[in-house]
């Protein structure tokens, strides 16, 4: 195998809080199988010639066990997680090799992503894009509010995008990114970017690359699943 050039990172140390299973997040079932498997499944088998997934701290052999057969068109190799996200895409970036030069992050909790939207990202940045995010216009009103929840100011929606991953960077634009202070308020990946000065543009998201959340997040995405299956996808 030729030294890997696109490699993709997967952030899949959470505990999923919010979805209040027992048991990390990337693990749960969908469809039967783990959520973890679905999205390294789609980034495999698309233009990533690497996976690393950040597991759970001492999960990385079940981990592999779990993906044996699910990347047939990319390596594989696991790290330990870390406490935030931004410290699991850290120590993921931190075990990839010198002919990186392309790199995806992108979430366990998204299985669903259409491999479009994959390969899409990474032609934005070989086409010469530092960062690049995929987004989707915001459908709910926004209302900024005070301290005591009273509204300060109806946001224009118009100018707002919501981002998905996979996002895309010049590996060197990440990297560097990354090695800047912790900010604590970066949420995505992107965010450090912009922090450290970096552009970053938006490419056309998809809805099917909805963030497994919250309960209902799973009725979703078992019924997306449910209807892919049936027309044979
Ligand atoms: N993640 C991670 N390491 C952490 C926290 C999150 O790798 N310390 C990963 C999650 O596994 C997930 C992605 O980052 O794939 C997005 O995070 P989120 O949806 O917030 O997942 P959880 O942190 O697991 O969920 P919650 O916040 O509800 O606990
Ligand atoms: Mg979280």
């Amino acid at each position: 195998m030729t030294a890997p050039v696109v490699a993709a990172v997967v952030p899949a140390a959470g505990l999923g809080q919010r979805l209040g299973a027992d048991g990390p997040k990337a693990m749960h079932l969908l469809g039967g199988e783990p959520m973890l498997v679905h999205s390294v499944r789609t980034l495999a088998a698309g233009p990533v010639d690497l996976v690393v997934v950040a597991t759970p701290p001492g999960l990385g052999a079940e981990v592999l066990a779990q993906l044996a057969g699910a990347h047939p068109g990319a390596e594989l190799s696991v790290v330990d997680g870390g406490a935030t996200r931004s410290d699991s895409v850290r120590l993921a970036l931190a075990a990839l090799p010198p002919s990186v030069r392309v790199v995806l992050v992108h979430d366990a909790a998204r299985p669903l992503v259409p491999a479009a939207l994959v390969a899409a990202v990474v032609a934005a940045v070989e086409g010469g894009a530092d960062a690049v995010v995929p987004g989707l216009p915001v459908t709910d009103t926004v209302k900024q509010v005070d301290g005591a929840d009273v509204v300060v100011a109806t946001v224009d929606r118009s100018a707002l995008r919501a981002v998905q991953t996979p996002q895309g960077f010049r590996r060197e634009v990440l990297d560097t990114a990354y090695a800047g202070p912790e900010s604590g308020t970066a949420t995505d990946d992107a965010g450090h970017v912009e922090r450290a000065g970096g552009v970053v543009v938006v490419v056309p998201g998809a809805e099917e690359a909805f963030k497994v959340t919250r309960p209902l997040d799973l009725v979703l995405a078992e019924a997306v699943l449910a209807g892919r299956r049936q027309a044979g996808g």
